[in-house]
């Protein structure tokens, strides 16, 4: 039985991994799996929402995927129009914040336009922040960033004297987004897959075995408890107790 009162990462990111297994084992198509796993996708954000989780972030379609057959990411970029037609009223009432992170060149217009509409009508939501990471990369991230830092040193709007990990967060896609504290991978792979990468500098990493269809509520808790139990010192040294002598 886990207990939520205390210790709730205030960010948890998820590399959603293993549709395609999952699909395989079951002797479906690719597709079945991806749809199975937006319903895994709205449990886990309903699940954040109630344990008091702050900021989610899914990495729903990677900068790489464009690469996998045309007939799979035109299925996926029909889920993601389904998820935000069919879900944005859902989520503005609950109160959910959506941001969008990722490149947002060269994306159809009509993806684009569902896009911002989710980000705008949301703007002035106060609970759960939904970030969704779509055509996202952290290389293409950091390279985007250095640009437009490079832009503003060029112009004069930036000293480069004044260039540090602060204001280099600050020309990021996350930037007023926490640095995520969890970041959970399901499926048994044990790697970053070129996500968050300088956002990820002191996460605590929880891989499952689960294929995210699989990836239940009693999964994501369990995943939540690990956390918990996880001693974090970012550099440092664990305070120790000091023994009074009288
Ligand atoms: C990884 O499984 C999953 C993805 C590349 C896409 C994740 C997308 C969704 C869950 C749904 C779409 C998102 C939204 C926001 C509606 P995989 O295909 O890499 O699985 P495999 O490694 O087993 O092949």
């Amino acid at each position: 039985m886990q207990t939520f009162s205390n210790n709730i990462p205030e960010h948890v990111a998820i590399i959603m991994d293993g549709n395609g297994r999952w699909a395989k084992e079951q002797g479906l198509p690719r597709s079945a799996g991806h749809k199975k796993g937006v319903e895994t996708l709205r449990q886990v954000v309903t699940t954040s929402g109630e344990i008091g989780v702050k900021y989610l972030t899914l990495f729903a379609f990677s900068s790489e995927n464009w690469s996998r057959p045309a007939e799979e990411v035109g299925f996926l970029m029909g889920l993601l129009k389904t998820f935000m037609k069919r879900d944005l009223g859902k989520l503005r009432d609950k109160n959910v914040r959506v941001r969008i992170i990722g490149g947002r060149e060269n994306l159809q217009l009509d993806i684009l336009k569902l896009l911002l509409e989710a980000e705008e009508s949301t703007a002035q939501n106060t609970g759960l922040n939904l970030v969704i990471a779509f055509n996202y990369g952290a290389r293409d991230e950091i390279a985007r960033a250095t640009k437009r830092i490079a832009a503003d040193v060029k112009s004069g709007l930036l000293d480069v004297n004044d260039i540090n990990e602060c204001c280099v967060s600050s020309y990021l896609d996350t930037r007023s987004i926490p640095d995520p504290e969890l970041i959970i991978r399901s499926s048994g792979e044990q790697r970053l897959s070129n996500f968050l990468l300088w956002q990820a500098a002191y996460s605590e990493f929880v891989f499952v075995d689960e294929l995210w269809p699989d990836f239940t509520k009693d999964v994501y808790l369990c995943a939540i408890d690990k956390f918990k139990s996880r001693e974090r010192r970012f550099g440092g040294v664990v305070p120790q107790k000091v023994a009074v002598t009288s």
